[in-house]
């Protein structure tokens, strides 16, 4: 990394010199959205929990510290955490690194399991459009917390928790996580409806189960749990990052020329296949890889964002990069997040041609993509403006990088590997001197 001292704030930036063929092969990590549920899980557990293929990405690292602030260790490896939170204790959680993260409301229901008691600052994280949390309360709730909002913190309080039947209004991850932590102890049955059926809940409940608890049915639309009164420390291996595959996956038919992506799981990869097959990438699986050949006349795609097992919304912003390389006009729709959009003026910048029409973007290629200094308002749109200017003439400057580093681990090394001309720079910011 290079890296330029000066006075005032320091600002982190991408340099990328774009116009490589990428080839060789990249390994992927294990998943952020299941790590950020998993590590909080753990509060649940009265023994020691290992959690092996942990990625290593600032999200991860900012629960270690928040389980420290509740009295808990962490011995931490560079992929693996031995957390202990036989000493937590129920302290409340209004500020600080709670703020840094959206997923940590995961405390919510895991401290309500723990000590039937919490206050979490409202979450953080990536700024998608409105994200409320409804039915994680309507879920609190129903298994006998009061909850109240105080000044920007949630306050969860319960005698006793007690099995319900809850049916979700809204397909929601977090909600369905978030129930089931709060409910393997509860007392009695609890059903929840209409669940979420991403990998990462299975993810969860697998570790859940090895912790003692009795969930039936994660990954299908109905969960059933039979509350236990104790759970113990187990050991537990994450499952690949399918997002991050998704969008290497993505790169490598943008600019690859023979790209292999090792540890992944095919199944939870049919969604992105799909569509990079209608735009006529060739791709051959193995039984945990992917090959990505190089592609050439791209043909234009429509997609529609939809929970799992439908298309991603976390490889919406991605595709887009790609999608302003095929021939016609492509439309994307995000039925999860219609404010999901903020790449598409830096995308434009680089000399993308878009329409937005409502939760619809139109994209009309193929466009020659020019260099420019861009900036990540989110994680993904930072994943979008790096495969763009991997694709672009000359070179281009992403800010915003704070946003990247929270859910993809290495990326620098991991391009770089592959052939791809990528640094990370700091840089005084000259009206901070
Ligand atoms: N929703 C509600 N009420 C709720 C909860 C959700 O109306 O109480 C709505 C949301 O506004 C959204 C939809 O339901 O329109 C789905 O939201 P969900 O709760 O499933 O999202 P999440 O759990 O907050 C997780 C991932 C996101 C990913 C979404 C959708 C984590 C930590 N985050 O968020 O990941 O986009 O599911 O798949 O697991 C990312 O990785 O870049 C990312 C943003």
């Amino acid at each position: 990394m290079q890296e330029k001292e000066g006075k005032g704030q320091m600002t982190n930036s991408f340099i990328v010199h774009g116009g490589k063929k990428l080839k060789g092969t990249v390994q992927i990590d294990g998943a952020k959205n299941s790590a950020v549920a998993l590590i909080p899980a753990a509060i649940l557990a009265e023994s020691q929990v290992s959690i092996d293929g942990l990625p290593d990405i600032s999200d991860v690292h900012t629960l270690y510290r928040i389980i420290e602030e509740l009295g808990g260790t962490v011995q931490e490896d560079k992929h693996t955490a031995v957390i202990d939170p036989s000493h937590l204790v129920a302290m409340p959680l209004p500020n600080g690194n709670v703020k840094k993260l959206r997923a940590s409301y995961y405390l919510m229901g895991a401290m309500l399991g723990r000590f039937k008691k919490a206050v979490i600052g409202l979450p953080g994280g990536c700024y998608l459009g409105p994200r409320p949390i409804d039915q994680h309360i309507k879920g609190f709730v129903a298994l006998g917390a009061e909850v109240t909002n105080e000044q920007g913190a949630i306050y969860l309080r319960a005698e006793k928790l007690t099995g319900a039947r809850i049916y979700l209004d809204v397909v929601s991850v977090g909600a369905t996580i978030n129930i089931m932590l709060a409910a393997v102890k509860a007392e009695g049955k609890t059903v929840i409806e209409n669940a979420a059926k991403e990998p990462e809940i299975i993810d969860v409940a697998t570790l859940l189960n090895n912790m003692g608890a009795n969930i039936k049915g994660a990954g299908t639309d109905t969960i059933r749990i039979n509350g236990v009164e104790k759970l113990h420390g187990c050991k537990h291996t994450i499952i690949p990052d399918r997002i991050e595959a998704g969008t290497f996956m993505t790169l490598a038919a943008a600019c690859g020329d023979g790209v292999t992506i090792q540890n992944i799981i095919p199944e939870h990869l049919e969604g992105i296949t799909a569509k990079l097959h209608e735009m006529g990438v060739p791709i051959e699986f193995g039984e945990d890889s992917v090959y990505i050949g190089q592609a050439k006349n791209l043909k234009k795609v429509d997609i529609k964002t939809y929970s799992y097992p439908g298309f991603p919304t976390d490889l919406q912003q991605p595709l887009t990069a790609l999608m302003m390389h095929a021939e016609g006009s492509s439309v994307i729709t995000d039925t999860i997040y219609p404010d999901r959009f903020k790449h598409i003026a830096e995308l434009e910048r680089m000399g993308g041609r878009f329409k937005l029409d409502g939760r619809s973007a139109v994209i009309t290629g193929p466009v020659s993509l020019k260099g420019a200094s861009v900036k990540a308002s989110d994680l993904r749109a930072g994943a979008a403006l790096v495969i763009a200017a991997l694709t672009a003439e000359s070179e281009t400057e992403i800010t915003g990088i704070e946003h990247i580093e929270r859910g993809y681990t290495n990326i620098i090394e991991k391009l770089s590997n592959i052939g791809a001309d990528i640094e990370k720079v700091t840089t005084a910011d000259v009206a901070a001197q």
